[in-house]
């Protein structure tokens, strides 16, 4: 295992503190949550925690059933006590970038029903101002282009569609994934946000805004939890 695949791995297990006895947990999706989804099934097996998941993609789902984690529809639940996922970019704010694994639609809606959010992430993520990573937008197949297009003139930046072999990549969703590469100037995340949410045929943004309430970050240093001020948790 490489360095950067160790904090991964150190941070997405650390994050388990969190998940007790008889919560109903959201799971992420990435490569850092994935620790988290292996240890709670670890727990489940050999120390006997009982919880039920709700999954933020099919990848989330499948690995969730290997290791054992029972799952249940978001519907049938009246809320959830905490969700667990990764991040593209933190800022001091705690604000996010996320959909680098083209999750954001499910990750948002099981975000927004969660009483707590609880973000995995190494040091490379955690960055000043927003942006460097460009940000990912689920969009329609109807008219994609044309989308993408009125996007580029709002964000005056390049926006470009995700493609396989000359193929829109597909969320699990159906619909296409557009990246704006909008440079670190993201300012205002909340206004960045609402304005892309306002172009029809943008179906969601991966801009969560006041959401997070704790990062679990692990550096070569070592792992610490950065509590967000007056969060929920
Ligand atoms: C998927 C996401 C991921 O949580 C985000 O891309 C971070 O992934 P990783 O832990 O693999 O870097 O938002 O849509």
């Amino acid at each position: 295992m490489n360095d950067a695949e160790a904090l991964k791995k150190i941070a997405g297990e650390a994050a388990c503190e969190f998940v007790k006895t008889g919560m109903r947990v959201g799971l992420g999706t990435g490569s850092t949550v994935k620790y988290t989804v292996l240890e709670l099934g670890r727990r489940i097996a050999e120390e006997g925690l009982e919880i039920v998941g709700v999954p933020t993609s099919i990848a989330t789902q499948e690995l969730a059933t290997e290791v054992g984690i029972p799952l249940v529809e978001l519907g049938s639940l009246d809320g959830l006590d905490i969700v667990i996922d990764g991040t593209d970019e933190f800022d001091p704010n705690f604000q996010l970038i996320k959909g680098g694994g083209a999750a954001l639609l499910r990750e948002k809606i099981v975000a927004q029903q969660s009483a707590a959010m609880v973000v995995v992430a190494d040091e490379r993520k955690q960055v000043d101002c927003l942006g460097a990573f460009g940000i990912p937008i689920e969009i329609t197949p109807f008219a994609c282009d044309v989308t993408v297009s009125v996007l580029a003139s709002l964000l005056n930046c390049q926006v470009e569609l995700r493609m396989s072999d000359s193929k829109h990549i597909l969320t699990d969703n159906g619909n296409c994934i557009a990246d704006a590469r909008i440079g670190p100037t993201i300012t205002d995340p909340v206004a960045t946000e609402a304005s892309i949410l306002n172009v029809a045929g943008v179906v969601q943004v991966g801009l969560f805004n006041n959401m997070c309430d704790a990062i679990v970050l692990a550096t070569t240093d070592g792992v610490t939890t950065l509590m967000k001020p007056n969060g929920r948790l």
